[in-house]
């Protein structure tokens, strides 16, 4: 077992790529808190767990997030690990989106990371191994058409994370992102079937991919566990790509 008795909050963890990393630290023997907006969809994953415990909080309300994050740490005896999983889309062409849409993103992206980052940082100081995975994308490191709000938000996770990761050494808290590329969940599922031709934006992201294979949400999941646990003691500030090849060439 890689993350024995290890107390790890998740956020996002009703679906996708949160949920597959929920299910597989469980499986490595941690304890875990599932933190998503969705109430009914993560009552439902932690109730299909041996281990875990749902917290229903919008990770843009500071407070509620304050508030979630104290009960899932009371309820654990402490916490080791936060991964920051919870994010949304938007597809949208510059001059259609509304700074509303920006700034929501933003709100859930980025400044619900940091939030999550800051109601912890006290449970995360009282051990000396604990660990912060936050979730970029590709699209951080290398542009997407009709995705400003998103491509932006997510470069800041990447830098905030590298800041933050400065700035938590002395705690012995280390700070790693992980930039997924195309991965099959709803988020990336939802955009596809937005588009004119479905069956043929399949087909372009895939052939985008240099191992031409749309990803797994365990592909992921494998990823943020390498991060949390003791196989990546001298990780900090790094950003892993796990993409099949996509934003290197
Ligand atoms: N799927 C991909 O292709 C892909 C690629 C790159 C990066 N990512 C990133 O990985 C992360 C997980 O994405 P996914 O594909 O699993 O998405 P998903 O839509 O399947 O899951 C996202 C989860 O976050 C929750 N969530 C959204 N907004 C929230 C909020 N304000 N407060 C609390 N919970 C909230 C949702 O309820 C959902 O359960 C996201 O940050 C996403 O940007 C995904």
């Amino acid at each position: 077992m890689k993350l024995p008795n290890r107390r790890i909050l998740i956020t996002g963890a009703a679906s996708g790529i949160g949920k597959a990393t929920a299910e597989l630290f469980a499986r490595e023997g941690a304890q875990v808190a599932l933190l998503d907006r969705d109430g009914d969809a993560v009552s439902t994953v932690a109730a299909s767990m041996s281990d875990a415990r749902a917290h229903v909080c919008d990770v843009t309300d500071h407070d509620a997030v304050g508030k979630a994050v104290a009960a899932a740490a009371r309820a654990m005896g402490g916490i080791d690990g936060v991964v920051n999983a919870a994010g949304i889309d938007l597809i949208r062409d510059f001059a259609t989106m509304t700074p509303a849409e920006w700034h929501r993103v933003f709100a859930v992206n980025v400044t619900g990371t940091m939030s999550v980052c800051h109601a912890a940082l006290d449970a995360l100081s009282a051990n000396a191994t604990a660990s912060i995975v936050n979730l970029a994308s590709g699209a951080g490191l290398f542009p997407i058409a009709s995705r400003t709000a998103y491509c932006a938000s997510k470069a800041a996770v990447v830098m905030f994370s590298k800041a933050l990761a400065v700035d938590l050494a002395p705690s012995n808290i280390r700070v790693n992102v992980v930039c997924p590329g195309a991965i099959e969940t709803p988020m990336l599922r939802s955009g596809i079937d937005a588009a004119e031709d479905p069956p043929g934006m399949q087909e372009a992201v895939r052939n985008r991919v240099v191992l031409k294979r749309i990803g797994q949400p365990a592909d992921i999941a494998a990823a943020i566990l390498f991060l949390t646990g003791a196989d990546s003691t001298f990780a900090t500030g790094s950003t892993l790509v796990v993409d099949g090849g996509r934003v290197f060439h």
